[in-house]
């Protein structure tokens, strides 16, 4: 994930928006009076959308990047939401005023990016209120995008130039599916009950390669690591490795596997 570049992500994330906005659909029902948590609130899109829907009071977005913090700050501020640094795996980052604080919490593509993903399902557990909800759409080792940012740092073309990146990028445990996949053992040990846990085939057609390229260099770190003149032959790279494992097909058509959980603290 390159956080390097926050508006470039803001203006190459539909892809992310538009999956997004329809699990919120899907699963939440607003209440009177909700406030909400967006764990890994990237460029706060989704933290503006939540406080425009009927009910919910106020939103906090926590990102871990400086950076993407700032550009939501600055490109969706809205009166009732606020936007903060912090680590979710790192309880000392979360402000004492957050604990109990939230109704509602969602985490979108966030905790593939978490190694300590007890650590980061306790804090946010810590952030909500009795009963409160927890959505959270995260991939999952039987993923295939999730082949592909370790598979291009150890291409036979491209290591040489990848030599210092980490891919960083720890999706969730099958394994750690019970119940014919119906409910998470983490979530359960972490004190949640969950109401839905699915494995969940979701489509994307970009528009062209341009926009499927574009989406790309917005995730793809190895690319600050290799010359400006290599970027298109790495991505006919990336293209070729997404199209073997059929996670793009036809014209510029995203289809995979991601979890998502929805789950209320016990
Ligand atoms: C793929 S982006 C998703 C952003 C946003 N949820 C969206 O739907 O556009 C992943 C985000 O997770 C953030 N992130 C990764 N690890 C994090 C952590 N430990 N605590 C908070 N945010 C984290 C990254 O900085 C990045 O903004």
């Amino acid at each position: 994930m390159d956080t390097t570049n926050p508006r470039y992500y803001s203006q190459n994330r539909s892809f992310q928006h538009d999956l997004g906005v329809e699990l919120l659909q899907q699963y939440m029902r607003w209440e009177e009076g909700d406030t909400v948590l967006d764990a890994g609130c990237g460029t706060g899109e989704i933290c503006k959308y939540i406080s425009q829907q009927p009910g919910v009071s106020s939103v906090v977005g926590l990102d871990v990047s400086p950076d993407f913090v700032r550009y939501s700050s600055q490109q969706n501020s809205s009166p009732n939401v606020l936007y903060d640094v912090s680590d979710i795996s790192d309880a000392s980052t979360i402000k004492p005023e957050w604990q109990g604080a939230f109704s509602k919490v969602v985490s979108f593509q966030v905790l593939h990016w978490v190694k300590d993903k007890a650590a980061a399902l306790k804090v946010l557990h810590s952030c909500l209120k009795p009963h409160g909800e927890i959505l959270f759409w995260v991939g999952i080792d039987v993923n295939k995008w999730g082949k592909i940012s370790p598979g291009m740092a150890s291409h036979p073309k491209w290591k040489v130039y990848l030599k210092d990146f980490e891919p960083n990028l720890f999706p969730w445990p099958s394994s750690d599916l019970v119940k014919e996949s119906h409910s998470s053992y983490l979530l359960e040990e972490c004190g949640f009950e969950v109401l839905s846990c699915h494995l969940k085939e979701q489509q994307y057609s970009f528009t062209s390669r341009e926009q499927w390229k574009k989406t790309m260099s917005a995730v793809f770190r190895h690319l600050c690591y290799l010359p400006p003149d290599k970027h298109e032959e790495f991505l006919n790279d990336v293209e070729k490795m997404e199209r073997d494992v059929l996670l793009l097909s036809g014209d510029y058509k995203f289809t995979d596997k991601n979890l998502v959980i929805h789950a209320r603290k016990l």
